[in-house]
């Protein structure tokens, strides 16, 4: 009798504490949106939009719960609680997907992509838009690319050339290419979630780190980086994410709504990531936190020099062809 209560006790636990994946039917549609940055950037506005749109278009239907700055879940077991139905949505940077495709790392690739016009075309054409649903069969839809930034290069010493990132440890995302990239400078790569990038520079458990300016002046990274060089070496982007089989199983015409939503707020976002980033950077120079390196075009040859032979250790892993078509997009001149 007692075995037989513990066993009914137990499955309805089970029941109430796993959330269902698929869309309630009874009810608004719980949105929940987890995210590790801070309001005051492009992810973290385009959030905010999406809420505020989706309140306005479909009231009653669908509401959306944003969660920034690792509150609800941290770059550790977002994907995880995604593939669970503990959340709906997430916008994880393109470096974090190296579990579920190899093919995303054309993105962490070093002095691939110019700027975030050509990061923009290569979006745009078959193969950008292929990758977005490269993922499906792991449980992960893609449903928009959103923009933050080029990275830059922060230390606690002046890093005017490769060789004086030498010896210095680096934070980095979770990415095979971003470790062969600092491996490649004679620097010691060290993966660590968003969330405690700040502390781990501000007691030195590592001495550098790689960051959008919106990232660097929304965390206060400046004020524990004294110097940041301006390489513009890389693109920090990311792909609006959700569970598929929560995502198809939401009511047809309330999907259709949804994706207009995404579109608008994806034009938004992209559209003022650049200039919310440049503003940022004059917040640092105003602040005078840290002196800002600018690169000549014989350094900032050098860098991409040092860089580059992460490109072919990749090339198998990523595609050739991927990697073709997001060469063609720049259209500045270069070596
Ligand atoms: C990082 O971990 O540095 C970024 O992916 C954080 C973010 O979401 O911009």
């Amino acid at each position: 009798m007692f075995k037989q209560l513990f066993a009914v006790a137990a499955c309805a636990l089970a029941i109430t504490s796993t959330p269902a994946i698929s869309a309630q039917q009874n009810g608004p549609i719980v949105i929940k949106f987890s995210h590790v940055v801070a309001d005051d950037t492009p992810k973290g506005q385009g959030a905010l939009l999406f809420k505020k749109l989706v309140e306005e278009r479909l009231s009653g239907k669908v509401s959306v719960e944003v969660y920034p700055n690792s509150t609800l879940f941290g770059d550790a077991d977002e994907m995880q609680a995604l593939k669970d139905g503990k959340v709906q949505m997430l916008a994880p940077s393109l470096a974090k997907f190296g579990n579920y495709t190899k093919q995303l790392q054309v993105y962490d690739l070093p002095f691939l992509f110019d700027d975030l016009d050509a990061v923009n075309r290569f979006q745009k054409r078959a193969k950008g838009r292929q990758l977005l649903r490269s993922m499906e069969d792991k449980g992960i839809t893609g449903l928009a690319y959103w923009h933050n930034g080029m990275k830059q290069l922060s230390a606690n010493k002046a890093l005017y050339m490769p060789a004086d990132a030498r010896g210095l440890k680096f934070r980095i995302q979770p990415s095979d290419v971003l470790s062969a990239q600092f491996n490649q400078l004679s620097a010691t790569p060290q993966v660590l979630p968003f969330a405690e990038v700040f502390k781990a520079l501000q007691t030195g458990e590592v001495q550098g780190a790689e960051n959008p300016w919106s990232n660097i002046y929304s965390k206060k990274l400046n004020s524990v980086q004294p110097y940041i060089t301006e390489t513009n070496h890389g693109v920090l982007d990311y792909m609006l994410v959700s569970n598929p089989t929560f995502w198809y199983s939401i009511p047809h015409a309330t999907r259709v709504v949804l994706e207009g939503i995404i579109d608008e707020v994806t034009y938004s976002v992209n559209r003022q990531a650049e200039e919310a980033n440049q503003a940022d950077r004059n917040r640092i120079l105003a602040s005078g936190s840290s002196q800002i390196i600018t690169l000549d075009d014989q350094q900032r040859q050098a860098w991409r020099d040092a860089m580059k032979p992460v490109w072919a250790q990749f090339e198998k892993e990523i595609g050739a062809d991927v990697m073709q078509a997001a060469q063609v997009v720049n259209r500045k001149s270069r070596n």
